[in-house]
């Protein structure tokens, strides 16, 4: 266990947050410094730097332009999907977030108004998100390999004003036409935007403005061509800079809220002290601007740092192989890479010697992040081995907006240990309790609760929903967060998180509701009822599978072929490809408790081969025996 410096900050983290918060926000420039740092008299609602005002746009452009950055790239995109690549300085970058900005504030967009993002990884997404922090206004982006459904279900929720969106996206295989979807979001939602804006990309251009729409459509450059650049926007540290919708057990996503001093604080000190990343150094994350690892390391953390941001339009692999990532290190000179697990997991399939790798000069690389995802102990040795360089699990989520347990490379780089993503962050004080809230010797599994307050730039609430937060987040254990992940503490405090002890589901890096797909099976004429459970894979971590009851009067014998092969398209139109459900069985029954809950859980161990836990409650024993062969099917050999 450390001695040193890691042990130091993070006792005082605890003990004395004031002082080790305040001293952090030094590291931001406000136009009114605030009047108190950590605002505990509401619990268990918890606020960061009251009476501070500031913008986080200044903080992320015009700040560093000032200071004599301006010609120091910001934002490097590169495209291998349309053979492109693009380098933003920091002042070309604040020209265009300022100009789009006045474009939004031409459509009437003002601070607090809600717009929402629908793009791909192109440049004009980041621009966009930080245009809506230049004017005060709350961002949502909704990660673009969503279908019709999930967008609505955002729209809906967070009521925007304006949507920004794209043509299309670009996959290996496909080019996915964004603007339809958009329309079927639109259509099915009942909250509608005053504007739609819509930038045309050369691969499949939208039709823009030809419907009879209740909002106007324009496109990007028809919206930016002439607009004014517009000024930032003060805001209050509490005030909200961001919605991002999460996947919870239920259909409905949760928004959680990031507001703007918190998390500027937060992910500044992160990349310090963290990720060890300072101003002028170049860092690669492989991920999108829909997830929060994108939101927090592809965009805001790095401008915050006045660091270079490279934004990556692509795959680790087939694009145009499995040296991708390689190339885009030593074509930048990347001090530094963040990406999934699974990004590793495919290229290691396609390379597993390494030997790609091995055309391009690496030697700019430091250190390589993984989060999102369990880093399996596999993985965790072969990028190891291959790369020569310290290969770091960090474990967060999208409530928390970083890390919550990390080994911190830039404070105290501690030893490594496989299958652990290392110690507590500071100011996350990280307890594992078992049933009843009592914390468990080291090395006992259990529920991982943070013992409130949560550290700045985590979730204060969920969008207009604090009766939800708490009963989402707070009640089970009082006066704790509950992440919804199992996992223990070691001798000598590591953390090892063993995976959700909820139905949320983790494929390939990507959060994804068991609801909302429950929900697109569930809308099909045939099915009666449904399940989806989330099984263990040797690539993606997990993926989804469903199980449905059919109506009566269906033979499945005859009709089960052709309605399983519906129900996957249907998943695929209603919440996206990126749902990745390939297999559906028809069942006769699902496994129920008395009062009708489905034994989800008990179907997962059974599927993973584990033994199942069947509760006492369970209303017919003898459906899980008839699941038996179907979760599992017995090995032919
Ligand atoms: N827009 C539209 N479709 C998308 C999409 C997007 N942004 N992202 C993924 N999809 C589609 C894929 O094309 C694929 O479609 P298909 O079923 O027709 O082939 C489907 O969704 C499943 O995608 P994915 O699970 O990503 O599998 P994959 O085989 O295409 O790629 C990896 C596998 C590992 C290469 C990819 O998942 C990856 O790069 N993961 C990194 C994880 C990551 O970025 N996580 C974010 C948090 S750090
Ligand atoms: P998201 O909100 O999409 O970032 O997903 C968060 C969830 O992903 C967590 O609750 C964990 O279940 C899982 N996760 C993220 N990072 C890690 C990690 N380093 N180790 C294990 N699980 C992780």
């Amino acid at each position: 266990m450390s001695t040193g410096a890691y042990a130091a900050a993070y006792e005082q983290s605890i003990a004395d947050p004031n002082a080790f918060w305040g001293a952090a926000a030094s590291a931001v420039e406000w136009s009114t410094p605030p009047t108190q740092v950590l605002d505990d008299s509401n619990p268990p609602f918890y606020r960061w730097f009251r009476g501070g005002h500031l913008n986080t746009c200044f903080n992320a452009l015009d700040r560093h332009v000032r200071d004599g950055r301006g010609d120091q790239a910001a934002l490097i995109y590169d495209s291998p999907v349309t053979g492109t690549a693009q380098t933003f300085t920091y002042a070309e970058l604040l020209e265009r977030v300022a100009r789009f900005a006045g474009a939004l504030a031409g459509l009437g967009v003002e601070k607090g108004d809600r717009v929402v993002i629908y793009m791909p990884m192109v440049p004009e997404a980041v621009v966009a998100m930080l245009a809506c922090a230049r004017l005060g206004a709350i961002h949502s982006v909704v990660f673009g390999g969503f279908a019709p459904a999930e967008l609505a279900a955002r729209i809906e929720d967070a009521r925007p004003k304006v949507v920004v969106s794209a043509s299309c996206g670009i996959e290996p295989s496909r080019v996915v036409e964004y603007k339809p979807m958009l329309d079927g979001a639109l259509d099915r939602s009942s909250h509608k935007p005053e504007a739609v804006v819509v930038l045309q990309r050369p691969q499949a251009r939208a039709a823009v403005g030809e419907r009879d729409t209740a909002w106007e459509e324009m496109t990007w450059e028809e919206v930016d061509a002439d607009a004014e650049p517009a000024d930032c926007v003060d805001v209050e540290a509490t005030d909200p800079l961001y919605v991002l919708y999460t996947s919870g057990t239920t259909g409905r996503p949760k928004g959680i809220v990031r507001d703007n001093g918190g998390h500027a604080v937060a992910l500044r000190w992160s990349m310090e002290n963290v990720y060890d990343i300072g101003p002028g150094d170049v860092w690669f994350t492989a991920s999108d601007v829909g997830w929060v690892v994108g939101h927090s390391y592809i965009v805001y953390a790095p401008l915050l740092t006045g660091a270079t941001t490279v934004l990556y339009e692509g795959k680790p692999v087939g694009t145009p192989d499995a040296s991708a990532f390689w190339r885009v290190i030593s074509q930048y000179r990347c001090t530094a890479m963040f990406t999934a697990p699974t990004a590793y997991r495919a290229i290691k399939r396609e390379d597993s010697a390494g030997e790609l790798m091995r055309q391009y000069d690496l030697s700019s690389l430091r250190c390589v992040f993984l989060a999102g995802e369990r880093l399996d102990p596999d993985t965790y040795a072969w990028a190891t081995d291959v790369l020569g360089v310290p290969v770091v699990d960090n474990w967060w989520q999208t409530e928390t907006g970083w890390p919550i347990a990390a080994n911190l490379r830039g404070l105290e780089p501690m030893p490594l240990k496989p299958g652990s993503p290392s110690v507590p962050v500071p100011g996350y004080d990280v307890q594992i309790l078992d049933e009843s809230a009592q914390p468990v010797p080291p090395g006992t599994e259990g529920a991982i609760a943070l013992r409130l307050p949560l550290p700045p730039g985590t979730l204060p609430t969920l969008w207009q929903d604090d009766e939800r937060y708490v009963a989402s987040y707070l009640s089970v254990y009082e006066g704790y967060y509950l992440t919804g992940d199992g996992g223990m503490v070691d001798e000598d405090g590591y953390v090892y998180v063993m995976g959700r002890t909820d139905d949320v589901l983790n494929v390939a890096g990507h959060r994804l509701s068991t609801g909302s797909i429950e929900a697109a099976l569930a809308g099909h004429p045939a099915v009666a009822e449904c399940a989806v459970i989330g099984v263990a894979d040797d690539f993606k971590g997990q993926v989804p599978r469903g199980l449905v009851v059919l109506k009566g009067g269906i033979d499945p014998q005859v009709d089960g072929e052709r309605i399983r092969a519906e129900l996957v398209q249907r998943v695929r139109d209603e919440v996206g490809a990126v749902a990745s459900l390939k297999q559906v069985d028809v069942v006769g029954a699902l496994p129920k408790t008395r009062s009708g809950k489905i034994l989800r859980k008990t179907m997962r161990e059974m599927a993973d081969g584990k033994t199942p836990s069947v509760p006492g409650t369970i209303e017919d024993a003898s459906v899980l025996e008839t699941l038996g062969p179907v979760l599992r099917p017995p090995n032919p050999l």
